[in-house]
């Protein structure tokens, strides 16, 4: 490739490192001359005139697209539902009278998800595509395209891009917002320069991201994920990274559902890692890792600065509740680095997989 690793030894780490300037990088870019967040009026119209979004995705962009639903309907109150792009086709929802498509796509080519769009704009319905690569396949056939800016990302395992993707998305809501004369009471220009700043101060923390990965992950077979609120979704998210690069077998779940079934599958042992970012459900988490830990579990609990316990694995810094997702991943990354460095597994290029798919 003719994208430089410079003095890293897998491209993953370079993309992980570079979070933190992709992130200014987006901030710039979606800036006006006096500073103000903006977005092209035809893709905010689109927004504004729709009754409700479709958010269209594969794998890690899928994550994105599901944490995505929470700063559109949180933010700018339009209903948002997320599908997977191979199951759309069959499990075509009710369409309601004036839907509108986002496709999020790293690369733009993945095939499952141009299939849906295709039927789409067959239907005559609007499409926008978020993607990292201009004049992709499904950047061309969208009517819009918002850009990721993230430059790019040649490891197979999505991590810049992710993020990336968490903030445009929080933009989009954003200026969507604004448009419709709602008061946010949240200056995103400031929280997303915060953000920027959490994402170096985890990137200086590799060590302590090694060090549970040995302790944690060396041995182990299995590993769940649990959250609850956002953190469930970016539990998601970590448990695909570590199953993609580190082949252990990895799930994410949400917190309360635990007690319906995946519980059973605790053993002594059992990594289970929870994260505790949002406040509303900090106990509920809590008592969560309360019940694993008493069956046997061994559990590596990241947790915000504000709302840490004692014993806390490790502890991130403050961000805006709604932006959690956009620094709480980055240990997780790290995380699963390390474990699949340890377990002598080819990082940038793990077995089976593919960076961009483009057969369905
Ligand atoms: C492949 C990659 C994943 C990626 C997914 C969606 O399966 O291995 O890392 O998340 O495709 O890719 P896209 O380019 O559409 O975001």
């Amino acid at each position: 490739s003719d994208i430089e690793k410079g003095t890293y030894p897998h491209y993953m780490l370079k993309e992980i490192d570079e979070q933190p300037l992709v992130m200014r990088k987006i901030i710039q870019n979606y800036q006006d001359d006096q500073g103000n967040l903006t977005i092209d009026q035809e893709i905010i119209d689109a927004m504004n005139d729709a009754d409700r979004i479709y958010i269209i995705a594969a794998g890690t962009s899928y994550h994105a697209g599901l944490v995505g639903k929470q700063f559109i309907e949180k933010m700018a109150k339009i209903p948002v539902e997320v599908h997977i792009s191979s199951e759309f086709g069959y499990n075509m929802p009710l369409l309601p009278e004036k839907p509108l498509f986002i496709f999020i796509s790293q690369s733009g080519e993945t095939a499952d998800s141009r299939a849906v769009l295709v039927k789409v704009k067959e239907m005559g319905y609007k499409a926008i595509t978020i993607t990292n690569v201009p004049g992709s396949t499904l950047s061309r056939e969208a009517d819009y395209t918002l850009l990721l800016h993230a430059g790019p990302e040649i490891a197979v395992a999505s991590t810049k891009a992710y993020t990336a993707q968490l903030a445009v998305l929080v933009i989009l809501a954003e200026v969507t917002a604004k448009r419709r004369g709602m008061k946010l009471g949240l200056d995103l220009v400031h929280e997303l320069g915060i953000i920027a700043n959490a994402m170096e101060v985890l990137c200086n923390e590799k060590e302590e991201f090694e060090s549970i990965a040995r302790e944690f992950l060396t041995v182990t077979r299995n590993a769940f994920f649990i959250g609850r609120g956002l953190d469930f979704y970016v539990g998601l998210e970590g448990a695909l990274k570590l199953k993609e690069i580190s082949y252990i077998q990895a799930e994410g779940f949400a917190g309360g559902e635990l007690k319906h079934g995946t519980i059973a599958l605790i053993e002594e042992g059992t990594p289970v890692i929870a994260l505790a970012t949002q406040e509303s459900v900090n106990l509920g988490i809590r008592g969560n890792v309360q019940e694993v830990a008493a069956r046997g579990a061994y559990a590596c609990i990241i947790s915000m600065k504000g709302l840490e316990a004692e014993g806390d694995t490790f502890v991130i810094p403050e961000v805006h509740d709604l932006l959690t997702p956009l620094i709480s991943v980055i240990p997780l990354q790290l995380i699963s680095y390390y474990a699949a460095l340890h377990r002598d597994c080819d990082v940038d290029k793990p077995r089976n997989l593919a960076k961009s798919v483009t057969v369905e």
